[in-house]
């Protein structure tokens, strides 16, 4: 889209826990193998946070290494999102307590809640607001701790997610610069059913019946989730290139939200890509849900994949349901 200042991401960080949950861990919890979990999903291992680890501190320690490899303090920064449906608390919004550790004196802050498609919505919200002249600098958090709303009594759900978060910093640039070009988003909420953490909101109490009933863990439909997510995300990557002229010759790396390897690798056969544009981790960290993307994004910097220029599309498809397709220039450094 041409706009006279375009959003330019400028530098990348993330955090992962130390502690690493693996396939042998969890055939000694529930009913599953190795061999079942690798296939089925492609997941080896995934990180789980330690008792008194949280959100904040994996969203502070992405901020700390995104702002110093763009080489920048924190109080250069105007404003703060993070993208996350579990921040430590869910009053008050963790981008406060982030602001607060980064001593980013200048910057407000916000969370935005859009499960695994929270990275797309930040984007599209930080880069409005870039263009529009409002602020200079937003640094994008996207994360989650999911395992504190997994049973991992469930074979369906526990093998899938692990925690994890990164921040991009967007900065205003030339509208001919490289930068976010163009998004686009959708919505379904006949959907919100089918994956859901039912004890998380106002609509049912954490009564003991409420946590007896296991209310306050993820449930979900795996293969309606399965489904949708593969017809979402490869439409909306065909009309964003589309609506920009693009064909995914175009593009140099296919980043995907990080759910089920055989999801990935669908949309990236249904779009026709070649096999080294697209970009996978989740061998290493599961679904992180809204961090899943600005971690391939960090793992694609370090192995040199993703450079100054570089042409990337990126697609998410989350709970609501929710998804969305981003077309954006690499304009950050290589380091
Ligand atoms: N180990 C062994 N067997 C299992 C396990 C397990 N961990 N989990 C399920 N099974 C069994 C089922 O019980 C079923 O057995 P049955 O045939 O006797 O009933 C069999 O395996 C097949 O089950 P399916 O659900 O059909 O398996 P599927 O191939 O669809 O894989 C999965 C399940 C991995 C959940 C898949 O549907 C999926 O990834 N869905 C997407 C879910 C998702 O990503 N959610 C995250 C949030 S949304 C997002 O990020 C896009």
């Amino acid at each position: 889209m041409p706009t006279a200042i375009r959003a330019q991401c400028r530098a990348v960080g993330s955090c992962l826990p130390q502690q690493v949950l693996d396939n042998a861990m969890l055939e000694r919890m529930v009913d599953t193998s190795d061999e079942w979990i690798r296939t089925r999903t492609g997941i080896r291992e995934r990180r789980m946070v330690a008792d008194g680890e949280y959100l904040s501190d994996l969203a502070v320690a992405s901020c700390r290494q995104c702002l110093q490899r763009a080489g920048l303090e924190a109080e250069a920064v105007d404003g703060i999102i993070v993208a996350t449906s579990t921040g430590d608390f869910s009053m008050p919004a963790v981008a406060n307590v982030v602001q607060h550790r980064l001593a980013a004196t200048r910057a407000w802050g916000y969370d935005l809640v859009n499960a695994c498609n929270g990275f797309v919505s930040g984007i599209a919200t930080a880069s409005a607001l870039i263009e529009a002249g409002r602020c200079q600098r937003i640094l994008l958090v996207a994360g989650d701790v999911m395992t504190p709303y997994i049973d991992f009594q469930d074979r369906n759900t526990c093998i899938l997610f692990g925690d994890g978060c990164g921040a991009v910093l967007l900065e205003a640039g030339p509208g001919d610069g490289p930068g976010v070009i163009d998004w686009l988003m959708g919505s379904d909420g006949a959907g919100a059913d089918l994956l859901k953490i039912p004890c998380s909101g106002s609509a049912i109490r954490p009564s003991p019946a409420a946590l007896d009933r296991g209310d306050h863990f993820l449930k979900q439909e795996g293969r309606q989730v399965y489904n949708y997510a593969i017809r979402h995300m490869t439409e909306s990557c065909q009309q964003l290139l589309q609506r920009n002229g693009l064909g995914i010759g175009d593009v140099d790396l296919l980043i995907p939200h990080q759910a089920n390897q055989r999801i990935m690798t669908n949309v990236a056969e249904r779009l026709q890509s070649r096999p080294e544009q697209l970009v996978s981790n989740i061998d290493r960290y599961g679904n992180t849900t809204a961090g899943t993307i600005p971690l391939a994004m960090a793992d694609a910097l370090d192995d040199g994949r993703l450079v100054a220029g570089s042409r990337v599309l990126v697609t998410a498809f989350g709970a609501g349901f929710s998804w969305g397709s981003v077309y954006l220039t690499w304009g950050g450094s290589s380091t």
